[in-house]
């Protein structure tokens, strides 16, 4: 055991979805506090400009959540020294084909949304947590929403799988009481990102006037900001939710 906070320098911090938006922005926050990210996403080429563009010890990690054998098998992935994770943020997440009526919806993207946020956020944690857990160390935040509370019509997919979050982080944070493990859930409302044009096939323009329609938005680095608040907590301390909206 060590008293050291869990974010000191030379932590290693495992964030998926860093090539884009809150994952790429808490990336940044956390490698200005001197950890050593890890950059998980699909798109290698963007992780690896960002790695290029941290200013501390960084590794890209090519990595679809929703493949489970890859999520199964990537700390063995990992070279040798950057095993022992003290940080993971649970952040990748999508909503495919965007707000329409359950009916009409593409049964591919309803698969997709489920493996990405759900079962790919839940077995990245069993990839990660055995070993927080045997070392009695470690802080997982996982990026929920608004929508993990509240639910609005046309948009079943994505607010069931914010539930899914929801209900697990809970449910997991009461098992993990006692254990030196600590979870977080940020849940954010509206967050000016790449999640738009991701929901309809990379369309900035649809984009752009969906985030039109709203008077403010969070930006990631808001998001990053409550992230590195929870994990600056002493050890006795969880922040178990944080919800933040635009003003
Ligand atoms: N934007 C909002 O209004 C908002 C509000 C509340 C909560 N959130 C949540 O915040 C999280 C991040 O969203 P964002 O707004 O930052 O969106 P974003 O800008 O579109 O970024 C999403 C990130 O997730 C990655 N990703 C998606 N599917 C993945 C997969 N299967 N495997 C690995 N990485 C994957 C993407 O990278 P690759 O494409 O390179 O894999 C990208 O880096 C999500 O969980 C989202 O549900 C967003």
């Amino acid at each position: 055991m060590t008293d050291k906070a869990i974010l000191h320098v030379g932590a290693v911090a495992l964030v998926t979805g860093a090539s884009a938006g809150i994952g790429r922005a808490v990336a940044v926050a956390l490698s200005a506090r001197g950890a050593r990210v890890i950059c998980a996403a699909r798109r290698r080429d963007r992780l690896e400009a960002l790695v290029g563009e941290l200013p501390g010890p960084a590794l890209a990690l090519e990595l679809d959540i929703a493949d489970g054998e890859a999520v199964d098998g990537l700390v063995a992935r990992l070279p040798e020294d950057w095993r022992r994770i003290d940080i993971l943020i649970n952040n990748a997440g999508h909503d495919l084909g965007g707000r329409q009526p359950y009916h009409q919806r593409a049964a591919a993207d309803v698969a997709a949304v489920i493996q990405t946020n759900v079962t790919g956020m839940m077995r990245t944690t069993l990839a990660i947590l055995p070993a927080m857990r045997a070392r009695g160390r470690g802080h997982i935040v996982t990026i929920g929403s608004v929508n993990g509370v509240e639910w609005v019509a046309n948009h079943s997919v994505y607010v069931g799988s914010k539930f899914a979050v929801h209900g697990f982080t809970n449910s997991l944070r009461q098992e993990l009481q006692g254990t030196g493990v600590r979870l977080t859930e940020v849940m954010p409302g509206l967050v000016r990102s790449e999640f738009a044009a991701a929901r309809w096939g990379g369309d900035e323009a649809r984009a752009a006037e969906f985030y039109g329609r709203f008077d403010s938005a969070l930006s990631p680095e808001d998001v990053a900001d409550a992230v590195l608040y929870a994990l600056d907590t002493p050890p006795h301390v969880n922040i178990c939710d944080l919800v933040l909206r635009p003003a």
